[in-house]
């Protein structure tokens, strides 16, 4: 769309910032920064397809974030994003219902175990490695003829850990930095078919992983905590935004929802 004093107008900031009338698909949309996704492009009038590996789980979030009369729906897909089989179903399921996807949010994924490199076990390095970089191919590419169709956009959850070095934390960290280059190399072989790929780096966000890595009770105040933690709703607002119109110029780059540049210093030495 040409750049035009059109586009200044406050409606025209909103209609382009919206994802209304979009349908997304959502993984790993069960619990923490995916359910918060999901629940702000519901608010929003896009149409989402959530998934994770359990349906009760998904249904539980599909219940809620339907009955709470927002402009649009959620439906619920049981889905391993490791498995391929599982994949193709989530596809099918999608194209079904919505005729295909617009935006595609990879946002399944884990640290895994964690621990020394030497002491990481090969299957433990394996399961990291498939639920956040295969996984992230398999649904991509499972969805790449429904995106390319119509032009779209695809954003990845990458992480922190994949730009600096976080000890203990080697697979997830090698997985996260293959996502971060994926996005890229993607955003280059899809700009002909106008499918943008971006990314979301974020740092520590109050999920239930992480208050359970923290020994955290429940969402902290920022000011209760010994670092910088963001909500959940913060990473979906950045999502939203490289989803929708408003990022129209924006491929292949990542935001770093993270809280001031100090949160993560990379290391020294
Ligand atoms: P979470 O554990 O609350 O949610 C993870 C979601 O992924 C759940 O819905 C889970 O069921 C689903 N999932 C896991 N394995 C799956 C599989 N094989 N197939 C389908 N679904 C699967 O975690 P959180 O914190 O919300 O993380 C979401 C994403 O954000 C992950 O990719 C994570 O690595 C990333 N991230 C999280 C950060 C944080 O501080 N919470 C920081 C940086 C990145």
């Amino acid at each position: 769309m040409p750049v035009t004093d059109e586009l200044r107008t406050t409606e025209s900031v909103r209609t382009r910032s919206s994802v209304a009338g979009q349908t997304a698909v959502v993984t790993g949309g069960s619990s923490g920064i995916g359910r918060a996704i999901a629940e702000t492009f519901v608010a929003d009038g896009a149409d989402v397809v959530i998934c994770s590996r359990t349906q009760a789980d998904v249904d539980a979030v599909a219940e809620e974030l339907n009955a709470a009369d927002r402009p649009g729906s959620v439906l619920p897909v049981e889905c391993d994003v490791t498995d391929r089989d599982s994949v193709d179903a989530l596809a099918e399921a999608t194209v079904e219902e919505f005729g295909g996807v617009d935006i595609l949010v990879n946002n399944a994924g884990g640290t895994g175990e964690g621990g020394p490199l030497h002491e990481v076990a090969p299957d433990d390095w394996d399961s990291v490695i498939e639920v956040n970089l295969t996984g992230t191919y398999n649904v991509t590419h499972a969805f790449a003829d429904s995106l390319r169709e119509n032009g779209g956009a695809v954003v990845n959850t990458a992480s922190m850990a994949g730009r600096y070095g976080v000890a203990e934390m080697g697979p997830y960290s090698a997985a996260k930095a293959g996502v971060s280059a994926l996005t890229r190399t993607l955003a280059v072989e899809w700009s002909v078919d106008d499918v943008r790929v971006n990314a979301v780096e974020p740092g520590f966000i109050a999920t239930p992983a992480v208050r359970e890595w923290f020994g955290l009770d429940e969402i902290p105040a920022r000011s209760d905590v010994d670092r910088e933690i963001g909500s959940p709703h913060e990473v979906a607002d950045a999502v939203r935004f490289l989803a929708s119109d408003a990022a129209s110029f924006i491929t292949g780059q990542t935001i770093s929802p993270t809280g001031p540049p100090n949160t993560f210093e990379p290391p020294t030495g």
